[in-house]
């Protein structure tokens, strides 16, 4: 069985261990000023209130302003001109819609190809669908498909789809370079698979932003990231997914997927939908208000970059301070929410390192859990994922410190 000790209901009534593990962001990251000023508007508008759009059923493609917004925020944030409000689904987040995709889209049996390693709780949700999940390897730049392996497996074992985290991804912080966004789109059209690209974390980069002298304030940098996969809707081989997850707060349930025309229709024929409506009318009517109002860019800008950034930053020193490069494999990422740690040695597992971890008040998660099969398990089984959004920096300079203190008990005990 997988050790995941993440039980969501532990986690929260554990206030003395610094919960590395938890993807979320902590208390101080989410906009309560924001929520609650565009929630009240939202009550106090009259026009709002007599259309009523908020208070009913949506839509099934989602809120029309809301669509309408995301696509200028798209236009303004990822300069994707192409986009209209009709390649804009609403959804219930990232984890909903993938669930949606794969009822809507394969049969159980059915070829998904994954990274290696990949996003734990997509790899539950293929599970749930019974789908054949093979875990392909990756690199700095992400899925290594400009090899001629990837034909023979896309070949012999025809996917019908591949599910990818194309920036900084989760859990090892790559970004796929645009060479590889570029031909995975062209195979897909070669070989007839679909490309779900889950982009939860590209607004994230704190690339484009560098100190102007005095450290706290930041400038646009002209540095672009490979372009996000909702760029490549025309081809109807992509489903791009976003959501607002890690850019208000995970509460809100909600997000949007970028696709072909035919997509979204076909997203928005599906009989759950049809049953209860388009994703939440009422959360994204505060969404859309913060949407408009810019205050979601200025968010992303002004605080979530800045802050994630020191953290990243100083979680990655810390790491190779306390460790070094004699134990430990580890690169910076540019963005996102967590750091890949890889132990030199191949004999620590740490699955075993994670029970001592607890003991000494930190947590992560170990590598095992972001693969599916057991020899791709085995290869992860020196590695662990660190969270940077969950911590400030004290507590993370110090959960370094009790991850090192675990490590020499570990070595002590277990290994010699
Ligand atoms: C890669 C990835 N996809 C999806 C999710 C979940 O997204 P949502 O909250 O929109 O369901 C997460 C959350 O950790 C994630 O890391």
């Amino acid at each position: 069985m997988d050790l995941d000790l993440e039980d969501r209901t532990i986690k929260r009534s554990d206030t003395t261990t610094i919960k590395l593990a938890v993807g979320e962001p902590d208390a101080t990251m989410i906009p309560y000023d924001l929520l609650s000023k565009a929630t009240h508007e939202l009550f106090n508008d009259k026009i709002s209130t007599q259309q009523s759009t908020h208070w009913v059923y949506a839509e099934d493609e989602g809120n029309p302003d809301l669509r309408h917004h995301i696509v200028n925020f798209l236009h303004h944030t990822c300069r994707i001109a192409t986009l209209s409000y009709e390649n804009i689904f609403i959804t219930n987040g990232v984890s909903a819609i993938l669930d949606q995709l794969c009822t809507m889209f394969l049969r159980a049996g059915d070829t998904v190809l994954v990274e290696c390693p990949s996003y734990l709780y997509a790899l539950s949700i293929f599970r749930d669908h019974h789908l054949h999940i093979i875990s392909y390897e990756t690199d700095d730049d992400g899925m290594i498909i400009d090899s001629k392996f990837i034909t023979d497996v896309l070949e012999r074992a025809k996917p019908k789809m591949i599910y990818v985290v194309p920036t900084f991804q989760n859990p090892s912080g790559f970004t796929m370079s645009h060479h590889r966004r570029e031909l995975l789109v062209q195979l897909s059209l070669k070989y007839h698979f679909l490309i779900v690209a889950d982009e939860v974390y590209h607004f994230l980069d704190y690339s484009k932003k560098e100190p102007n002298g005095n450290g706290h304030h930041y400038n646009e940098k002209l540095v672009e990231h490979p372009k996000s996969f909702a760029a490549y809707h025309a081809a109807g081989t992509v489903i791009a997914l976003q959501s607002f997850s890690k850019l208000l707060t995970p509460s809100l349930r909600l997000g949007f997927a970028c696709a072909s025309h035919e997509h979204v229709n076909a997203m928005a024929r599906y009989g759950l939908i049809h049953s209860g409506g388009g994703a939440s009318a009422f959360t994204s009517g505060i969404v859309d208000r913060i949407l408009v109002q810019g205050s979601l860019k200025r968010f992303i800008d002004e605080k979530l970059c800045v802050e994630y950034s020191k953290r990243m930053n100083v979680m990655y020193d810390e790491l190779m301070r306390t460790f070094g490069e004699q134990y430990i494999t580890c690169r910076r990422p540019t963005g996102g929410y967590f750091l890949w740690v890889k132990f030199n040695d191949t004999a620590i597992d740490c699955d075993q390192l994670l029970v001592i971890a607890q003991k000494h008040g930190v947590s992560f998660k170990p590598g095992r859990l972001f693969a599916h099969d057991p020899e791709s398990k085995a290869r992860l089984a020196n590695c662990l994922r660190l969270c940077i959004a969950i911590a400030d920096c004290d507590q993370l300079r110090e959960g370094c410190l009790r991850l090192k203190q675990a490590f020499e008990e570990y070595k002590n005990v277990v290994l010699y």
